[in-house]
């Protein structure tokens, strides 16, 4: 009696304190794709005929919506993704890269190759599952170009420079190069980025005809990448999660509004020694030793549609501003109205950075594969907790990170999510003998 129960506590030590949900080992012939198509709205489907993402949807998992984090902006939201943590712990904190030093800017695709912009501490999932026996790539995607405590993705492509965004056959050649790591090269985790429908929606705007023509590309295109992994035998053994980083609103512009323009109500040159304005929703400032009551005062009052904050008392709910390298004052718009600082652009119709909270800032989440359970409608989610989800369907122990597989393991059919629960249930098993025997 005494023997079996010391027993008994044993076991129910070893079940509990371990990391069981990624070491049974049931998801390990499972290898997974991460697409995303960047500045993808929540409902850009709704309005224009998307077959393929119909058939996606009875096929896996449609979740309504999920909602990225704030800031809503290309690369702080990837490094959330591939790393499920807040902006104000991965630190990339912006598109651009910049040097308050130098005053220098560096452009979101300058930065891919820059190590120095993505390495703060935080390991991103390529990194990790390399570090536990699998083979990663990514194939565009934002952060793969850089190196992380002195480590590289096995395999990385960067977008050039001149890369063109929506050149359908090679959207086509990219899949099938991905295929084939899969395939002939026995990679297990594929990250894959497209530019589109972002560049679109900030050119002519999201509820444009233009809009409803880049969507009806990448549909065709998500029918190529399941025909493909038909083709390549890949039905069986490939999970897939399309994702994207945020959505896109319409510029709100004069004359159907007054703008915002902080040229009109501050003198630069005397206040400011740094900023990252017009850049659509969201702008910071360096104020001029000194002068940052000034410029908080002017500012906070001089548009009824501007936000203005100082860092330290920034919403703590966005999990933004606490990063070292967030600037003094924060300024974010209502949706549609940019941040305009030395002079107004004409340029975008479209964009976003704004709050997260707003339904156009919002993205889509889809999800196919063995591990999915079919025709299934999720409820909305953080996308922070597309990172536990990605470490469960490849059976890798994951990084301290702020997701939960909570949000997502009813989208998983019952021998995906069985190998979480397993353990829980041998553990109530093992109680119940325990309370019994006593
Ligand atoms: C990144 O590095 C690769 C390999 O050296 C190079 O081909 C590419 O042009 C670079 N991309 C950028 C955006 O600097
Ligand atoms: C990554 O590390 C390798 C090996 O040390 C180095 O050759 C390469 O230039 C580094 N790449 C970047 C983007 O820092
Ligand atoms: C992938 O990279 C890791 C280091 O991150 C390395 O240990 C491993 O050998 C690489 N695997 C392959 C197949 O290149
Ligand atoms: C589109 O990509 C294909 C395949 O890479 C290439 O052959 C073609 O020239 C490209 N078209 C344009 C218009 O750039
Ligand atoms: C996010 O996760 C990290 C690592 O576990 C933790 O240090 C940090 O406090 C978390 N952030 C929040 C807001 O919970
Ligand atoms: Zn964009």
């Amino acid at each position: 009696m005494q023997k079996s129960l010391a027993l008994n506590v044993i076991i129910l030590t070893a079940v509990a304190s371990g990391p069981v949900p990624w070491e049974e080992g049931q998801e390990r012939s499972h290898k997974l794709l991460l697409v995303s198509f960047d500045g993808f709205r929540w409902n850009y489907d709704q309005d224009v005929d998307t077959p393929n993402f119909d058939n996606l949807a009875k096929d896996g998992v449609k979740a309504k919506y999920i909602t990225p984090p704030f800031v809503t902006m290309t690369s702080p939201s990837h490094f959330t993704t591939i790393s499920g943590r807040w902006i104000e712990d991965h630190g990339v904190i912006h598109n651009m890269m910049f040097n308050t030093e130098t005053l220098r800017k560096y452009s979101h695709k300058a930065t891919q190759n820059k190590t120095e912009w993505w390495d703060n501490g935080v390991l991103p999932l390529w990194i990790t599952a390399q570090n536990q026996g699998k083979k990663t790539a990514s194939f565009h995607y934002p952060g793969g170009g850089a190196n992380y405590s002195g480590q590289s993705v096995n395999r990385s492509l960067v977008e050039a420079f001149d890369h063109p965004d929506a050149n359908e056959t090679e959207w086509q050649e990219n899949i099938d190069i991905v295929m084939n790591w899969f395939t002939q090269e026995d990679f297990d985790f594929v990250t894959l980025y497209y530019g589109e429908p972002d560049n679109v929606g900030h050119k002519f705007g999201p509820e444009t005809e233009n809009r409803k023509v880049i969507i009806q590309q990448i549909d065709r295109t998500i029918g190529y990448l399941t025909a493909a992994i038909e083709k390549y035998g890949l039905k069986d053994t490939l999970n897939v999660i399309i994702t994207s980083d945020h959505g896109m609103t319409t510029v709100k512009k004069n004359p159907d509004v007054e703008e915002i323009f902080l040229a009109k109500h501050i003198k630069f040159s005397d206040l400011v020694k740094f900023d990252i304005l017009d850049y659509g929703g969201f702008g910071m400032i360096l104020p001029k030793p000194g002068k940052e009551e000034e410029i908080y005062q002017v500012l906070k009052n001089v548009h009824p549609h501007l936000k203005v904050y100082k860092k330290e008392e920034f919403p703590e709910d966005f999990h933004y501003a606490k990063h070292e390298r967030v600037l003094p004052i924060l300024l974010y718009g209502d949706p549609g109205y940019s941040v305009n600082g030395r002079l107004i652009l004409y340029i975008n119709k479209g964009d976003h950075g704004f709050d997260n909270k707003d339904s156009d800032m919002k993205t889509i989440f889809r999800a196919f594969g063995p591990s999915f359970k079919k025709d299934y409608l999720a409820e909305p989610f953080d996308s922070i907790h597309i990172y536990p989800l990605m470490c469960h369907l490849l059976g890798v122990q994951p990084e301290p990170n702020n997701g939960s597989l909570e949000f997502t393991l009813d989208m998983l059919n019952s021998a995906a999510s069985g190998c979480f629960l397993l353990p829980i249930i041998v553990g109530v098993a093992i109680v119940a003998h325990l309370v019994v025997s006593i």
